[in-house]
């Protein structure tokens, strides 16, 4: 697996890891015990788990990558984060099996684990054993919410955009989104609520809308960039 933005699309990608969180079995959870023993002796998980080695892995389903305050992530997990890499048991498992590969230069020694059966059985076991407490999640609420959508929108409404960045982003909206606001097929941007907005864009990400044009658009958006975008064009009005 290459790094970067195949990464952080494949993090936007599953839709659907909600489902398969759960689907642990008994026997397969035994195994996800015994196997998290490997990681013991950086990580904690569980109520009132602090950081180690490494960050505690408390609320870690739907956790943004690199987020745990005060512990010191390197630089690459930080910008894997930023860029919109969320743990979830698809992309936990992909970084389990090689961490080093799937986000290069990131500072976990763990060689990686090789069965995939073993990698299932260990997060769906994590997946539960970290949900006893939200720890710092800022996503605490996702188990709850229907649209994957929402939950990556919530991440960057919780973000202070820069509209002068925004303006900036924009020239490559208004070639199609005319800046006056005038619709003529491509519906209007101009003045959109911001969180309207950000939900609407994490929902081409998130194939919520399937419209390819926008879907192609977004996908080069890191979440700084959604915002500056949002509080550029939530400020202006439609003439
Ligand atoms: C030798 C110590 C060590 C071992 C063993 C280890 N980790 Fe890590 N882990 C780290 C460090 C350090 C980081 C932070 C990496 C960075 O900042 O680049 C990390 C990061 C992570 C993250 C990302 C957390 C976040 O907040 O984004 C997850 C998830 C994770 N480890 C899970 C595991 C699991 C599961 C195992 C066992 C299979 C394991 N680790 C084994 C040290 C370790
Ligand atoms: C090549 C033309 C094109 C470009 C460039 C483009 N868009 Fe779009 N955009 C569309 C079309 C077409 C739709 C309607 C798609 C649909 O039906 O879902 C749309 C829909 C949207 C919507 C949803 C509007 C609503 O009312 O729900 C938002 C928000 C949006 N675009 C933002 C942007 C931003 C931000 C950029 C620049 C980063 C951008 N678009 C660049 C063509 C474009």
């Amino acid at each position: 697996m290459i790094i970067g933005r195949s990464a952080k699309r494949l993090a936007v990608a599953t839709g659907v890891w909600l489902g398969t969180a759960v689907a642990g079995q008994a026997s397969d959870e035994d195994r996800g015990e015994k196997l998290f023993s490997q990681c013991k002796n950086c990580h904690e998980v569980g109520e009132g788990a602090r950081n180690k080695v490494g960050p505690h892995l408390d609320g870690i389903m739907g956790r943004v990558a690199g987020t745990i305050e005060g512990f010191k992530y390197s630089k690459a997990m930080r910008a894997a984060g930023e860029g919109g890499l969320v743990w979830s048991p698809e992309t936990l498992a992909e970084y389990l099996e090689k961490p080093r590969g799937f986000i290069k230069g990131n500072r976990m020694s763990y060689r990686g684990m090789n069965d995939a059966a073993d990698r299932t059985a260990l997060v769906s076991w994590l997946a539960k054993a970290s949900a006893s407490a939200p720890g710092e999640d800022i996503t605490p609420e996702i188990a709850s919410l229907d649209s994957p959508a929402t939950s990556f929108a919530d991440i960057v409404l919780a973000m202070e955009g820069d509209p002068d960045y925004g303006e900036y982003l924009a020239g490559e909206c208004v070639t199609c989104h005319q800046s006056s606001g005038h619709a003529d097929g491509i519906p209007s941007i101009v003045g959109l609520p911001r969180d309207y907005f950000i939900r609407a864009l994490f929902e081409y990400k998130t194939n919520v809308r399937s419209n390819e044009v926008m879907k192609l658009r977004v996908n080069n958006l890191v979440n700084d960039e959604i915002a500056a975008l949002a509080a550029y064009f939530s400020q202006l009005e439609p003439q």
